[in-house]
C-alpha cells in the first residue's frame, strides 16, 4: 500500500512539473507538488512556492519553512512524517497572491493528493486553503478551531509567514499548533465509529504440540 501511495503521488507530482494550465508555470524553474509521508496523518496547505521552494522543488524550504518545522518539533515531529503541499504549485512572480483561476487550474492536484493520502488531519496554513474549506471564515476568528466531517478535521492557522511578519501572533500559532493531538485523537475515535474495524485476518489453526514424554 505505501508503495501504492507514493506511485500515485509520483504520478501526480510528474504531471504537476509538467502542468502549463495556467500561466503560472512561465518563468518558474521547478514545479513544487508537495513532499512528505504518503500515509501522513497530518496534511499542511500552504499557498504557493516563494524563490526557496522554487529553487529546490520542494514546499516551505526558506524562512516559512524553517519556523514550521521549529512548530512540528513542538509535537515531536519531523517534515519527513507529515505532508506538505500548497494550493498553487508554481510560484506566483514576485510572490503575488495567486489568483482565482490559477487555483481552480490547480484545485484537481491538490484533491488528488488529499485522496491517495486521505490525511485525518488537514491543516490550511493562511486564507487561501482556508477559503477551500471556510469560505468565509476570518483567520483572526476561526484559528485553531477545528471542524470535522466523516472522515477527517480541517484546522485552519495563520501562515508562517503572517507570524514572522507579525510576531505578536507567536504565542497564539505555537498554542493552535500544541491543540492538534487533539484533533487527531478525536478524528481517530470518529473514524473508528463510523468504520467498523477490519475484521481480524484468519489466524492458522494452531497444531497441538505432542508432547514428548520420552
Ligand atoms: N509559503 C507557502 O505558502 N508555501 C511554501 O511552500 C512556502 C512558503
Amino acid at each position: 500500500m505505501t508503495q501504492d501511495r507514493a506511485a500515485a503521488l509520483a504520478v501526480i507530482a510528474e504531471q504537476v512539473r509538467a502542468c502549463k494550465l495556467c500561466r503560472l508555470h512561465e518563468n518558474t524553474t521547478n514545479g513544487v507538488p508537495g513532499a512528505g509521508d504518503p500515509h501522513a496523518e497530518y496534511m499542511f496547505i500552504g499557498e504557493g512556492p516563494g524563490f526557496h521552494e522554487d529553487q529546490k522543488g520542494l514546499p516551505f524550504v526558506g524562512r516559512s519553512g524553517d519556523y514550521l518545522e521549529s512548530l512540528l518539533r513542538l509535537l515531536n515531529l519531523k517534515r519527513e512524517q507529515v505532508f506538505i503541499a500548497n494550493v498553487v504549485k508554481h510560484r506566483p512572480p514576485e510572490n503575488r497572491d495567486p489568483m482565482p483561476d490559477e487555483i481552480q487550474a490547480c484545485r484537481a492536484y491538490l484533491d488528488q493528493q488529499i485522496d491517495v493520502i486521505d490525511p485525518l488531519v488537514i491543516v490550511t496554513l493562511g486564507r487561501f486553503s482556508m477559503a477551500r474549506y471556510f469560505p468565509n471564515g476570518k483567520i483572526t476568528q476561526i484559528h485553531g478551531q477545528a471542524k470535522y466531517d466523516e472522515r477527517r478535521a480541517y484546522y485552519p492557522l495563520f501562515h508562517p509567514a503572517a507570524v514572522l511578519r507579525n510576531p505578536d501572533l507567536g504565542k497564539s500559532m505555537e498554542a493552535d499548533f500544541r491543540r492538534l493531538p487533539e484533533v487527531l485523537a478525536k478524528v481517530k475515535e470518529l473514524r473508528g465509529k463510523i468504520s467498523p474495524p477490519t475484521p481480524e485476518a484468519p489466524q492458522p489453526e494452531e497444531k497441538p504440540t505432542q508432547l514428548k514424554l520420552f
